[in-house]
Order: C-alpha cells, then sequence, then structure tokens
C-alpha cells in the first residue's frame, strides 16, 4: 500500500493487492475524522495500513476506485459510516476476561445486590462497550452464583443487566449467546457447569442467564436514552480508544448514572480522568465506587 501524500494526486489502481485502490494522506484523515466524530475513536497515523486493509474490501464490494470515492459514500450513506466504523473497532473480549474483577464483584458486591433483590427494589447493571456479550455473560454468572438457589430467589426480582454496544453485529453474537467450544475453559467451575450447556460446535449460555440480560445499541458518545441508575456499571477496554476528553465526558456521564455507593470497572490499561475522578473512591485495581455526594 502507498499512502500518498495530502495534496498529491490519487493514483487509480495498482499492480499488487496492496496498490489495489488510490489511498491518499487526506483519504485517511478523512475517515480517522469521521470515526472521531461518530463513534469517539482516535486513529493515530500508526493505523493508515490498517485503515486500508480492513476497507479495501469494502471498496471492492462496491465497486470503488479510490479512497477518496470510499470517503464520500461514507459521508452519504449513515448505513456506510456504519460499516466503516464497525471495520475499524476492536472487539477482542474474553470470558472471565480480567477475573479479579469478578472475584471482587462476587466478594463485596454480589450478596448487597441479592438482598436489595429479595427486597423488590430495582438491581440494575450496565456493561458499555459490551462487544459480543461475553462480559456481561461473566457478570450474569458471577452474580447468578456457584449454586443454583440464588437464581430460584431471583425469579421473580426486578435484576437486569444492560449490555450495550455501537456495533450492531456484535450485539447480535451476545444476543445468539453462543460460543465457541475453546472458550469454554475460560469459565471458572461450577459457572460452566452451572450456566453453560454444550451444542453441536461449542456452548451456549443457559437460559437462567440469558434471560436477565437487555443488549442495546447505544453509541457512549451520543445521549443515553436510559432511565434510572445502575449499581454498577463495567465498561472496560472501551475508553482506551477514547482521546482524554471523551473519557472525562463519559466518566461524568458514569457518575451520573451510578447510585451513590455504586461500583465502576475500568480496564486493566485505564484510569479515572476529569471532574469524575473526585466522585469516585478507589476500593480495589480499577474498580471505584462512587461516594456520596
Ligand atoms: C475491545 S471491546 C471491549 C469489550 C469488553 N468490554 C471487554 O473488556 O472485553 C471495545 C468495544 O467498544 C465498542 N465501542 C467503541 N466505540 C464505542 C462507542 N462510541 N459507543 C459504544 N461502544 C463503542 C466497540 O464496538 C467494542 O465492541
Amino acid at each position: 500500500m502507498r499512502l500518498i501524500q495530502a495534496g498529491e494526486p490519487a493514483e487509480a489502481g495498482g499492480t499488487g493487492a496492496a496498490t489495489e485502490y488510490a489511498y491518499r494522506k487526506q483519504d485517511f484523515e478523512a475517515i480517522s475524522a469521521l470515526v472521531y466524530d461518530h463513534a469517539g475513536i482516535t486513529l493515530a497515523d500508526g493505523k493508515s495500513t490498517m485503515v486500508y486493509s480492513r476497507l479495501a474490501k469494502k471498496l471492492r464490494a462496491k465497486g470503488l476506485d479510490s479512497f477518496a470515492d470510499y470517503v464520500a459514500l461514507v459521508r452519504r450513506d449513515p448505513a456506510e459510516l456504519a460499516a466503516c466504523i464497525e471495520a475499524l473497532t476492536t472487539n477482542h473480549t474474553r470470558l472471565f476476561r480480567e477475573g479479579h474483577h469478578f472475584d471482587h464483584f462476587h466478594a463485596h458486591v454480589r450478596s448487597g445486590l441479592l438482598a436489595k433483590a429479595m427486597r423488590r427494589s430495582k438491581v440494575r447493571l450496565w456493561s458499555a462497550g459490551c462487544s459480543s456479550g461475553e462480559e456481561v455473560y461473566s457478570l450474569t454468572m458471577t452474580l447468578l452464583g456457584r449454586d443454583r438457589e440464588a437464581a430460584s430467589m431471583i425469579g421473580g426480582a426486578d435484576l437486569l443487566l444492560l449490555a450495550s454496544d455501537i456495533n450492531e453485529r456484535v450485539l447480535a453474537l451476545g444476543r445468539a449467546a453462543q460460543y465457541r467450544g475453546g472458550d469454554v475453559t475460560d469459565i471458572p467451575e461450577p459457572y460452566r457447569s452451572l450456566w453453560t450447556q454444550r451444542t453441536a460446535d461449542g456452548f451456549e449460555i443457559r437460559e437462567e442467564a440469558r434471560r436477565l440480560v437487555r443488549f442495546r445499541q447505544l453509541n457512549l458518545l451520543h445521549a443515553w436514552p436510559i432511565s434510572g441508575q445502575f449499581d454498577v456499571i463495567f465498561c472496560r477496554n472501551t475508553m482506551i480508544y477514547f482521546d482524554e476528553e471523551t473519557k472525562a465526558r463519559l466518566l461524568s456521564g458514569f457518575a451520573d448514572r451510578l447510585l451513590s455507593g455504586g461500583y465502576l470497572y475500568i480496564g486493566h490499561s485505564e484510569r479515572l480522568v476529569g471532574p469524575a475522578t473526585a466522585r469516585f473512591k478507589s476500593v480495589g485495581q480499577t474498580i471505584y465506587q462512587k461516594v456520596a455526594a
């Protein structure tokens, strides 16, 4: 792939697959700006090759000759903009990723939430930037616990987990709740035996866990059409792609949406920034509790 400098004319075609489409520096900058404006994701200059390789197949499918044409298409077609953002976001996730968060939740948070649910009070948890659902199902399994007792007790309780992401494709995978065979080993026992079951080519999350989760498309940069507050928010490995100003805005939003005493879990390489920092106290590794105002 040859990245042409801004101002240089676009060059049609090319010889090998890597130079198939004309790709100028200003095309990369235009795509970066669109992705930043709509998803908050910053694409450093070093991502130029990644952008080319992930989007070239879209140009091919659309019969376009250059990235300039693709930028024009993305600007006029919201569906193509969504597809472009989906192609450029990282959805990597894993069941029980950063396991210390689930250990903390089990040891310090779970019993309080179950007691609240037993009192028929509303209990709400949110996995923001949930990708294909592994995070929210890990949380659900931990909440349901290591025997079937809690699951039967909370049968009629008002307890729900919201799982949101910008990307409809990964949300569909989360709703399907079916995963590849090897990944099941990421689930510690007895959660694995209790809350998953085998399928022909892998395993699926059992109905007792699935029925507690609601998957919704939600862009964290836009208004959040969510009523009420949360007991727990997981937003892990998502803020990492945002700039400091966006992170600060997001964290203030999470502080507003958490109940006093509610918990925020963030990714291993993330940290609190901005005014919201003063509204939390640290209670563990990348775990924060909202302090009373
Ligand atoms: C790397 S995954 C993290 C998944 C999970 N939280 C974890 O830690 O394993 C980041 C997710 O954030 C989502 N995302 C990126 N920008 C977003 C935005 N502006 N609004 C909502 N979700 C976004 C991506 O689609 C992706 O699924």
